[in-house]
């Protein structure tokens, strides 16, 4: 199984990414899964424009190594920080630009980010706003990282233990979910015409 994971804060360096890391590093290491990590840390893509869909080579070029990894992908995590209450811009440029034939289908486990007691906001905004046309598929589980800076971080001094060992282990069990619908949903993709021509948008 190949997981793509997308971290969605523009800052470098973001609490955001650490937790990303931890992430790959799991599914690398409990899972033997194959990934790649996508940062949006200092912006790497433009802001959609109307060209994309007028086949711009300079969109197409700057694309296709991302489509050919999410193409090859069989689930995603999508770590999001909450910022004033909201999803980063980027993250949700982001779901503008990518499309249901690279992550239609396929399961995605919602990661969300906050210094303080926040994060619920990032996950009811991913699964209202960011999966219709795409046919992204967020699974039920979600994972909130609150007061993260205490957490995962290499530096066991700088833990809080009991939250670290708490969220070690729950993003253990995410993933090893996430996987689970992975494999589950692969056989499905094949069965079922999931990218029917007259039904290309979401209602
Ligand atoms: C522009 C901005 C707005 C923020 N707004 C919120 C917020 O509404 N709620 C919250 O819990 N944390 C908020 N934070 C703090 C983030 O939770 C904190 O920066 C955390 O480290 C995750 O962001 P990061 O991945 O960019 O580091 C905000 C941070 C930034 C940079």
């Amino acid at each position: 199984m190949k997981i793509t994971i997308i971290s969605g804060s523009h800052r470098n360096p973001s609490q955001s990414e650490k937790v990303a890391r931890h992430v790959e590093k799991t599914l690398r290491t409990e899972n033997k899964a194959d990934t790649w990590l996508f940062t949006l840390a200092d912006n790497p893509l433009p802001l959609w424009d109307q060209s994309l869909w007028e086949d711009n080579p300079d969109w197409n070029q700057r694309l296709a190594p991302i489509r050919e990894q999410l193409s090859s992908s069989d689930g995603f995590v999508i770590v999001s920080p909450e910022w004033h209450g909201q999803v980063p811009a980027g993250l949700k440029n982001f779901f503008l630009l990518c499309n249901r034939f690279e992550v239609g289908h396929k399961p995605a486990l919602i990661v969300s980010v906050s210094s303080a007691d926040g994060g619920a906001y990032p996950v009811a905004e991913l699964r209202m706003s960011s999966y219709k046309n795409n046919r992204i598929c967020y699974i039920p589980e979600q994972v909130i990282v609150r007061n993260v800076e205490n957490v995962l971080n290499e530096n066991a001094a700088d833990n809080d233990a009991d939250a670290d060992g708490y969220f070690r282990e729950r993003i253990s069990w995410a993933c090893e979910v996430l996987l689970g619908y992975a494999e589950a949903l692969k056989p499905m993709r094949e069965k079922i015409k999931v990218h029917h021509d007259k039904f290309g948008n979401g209602m």
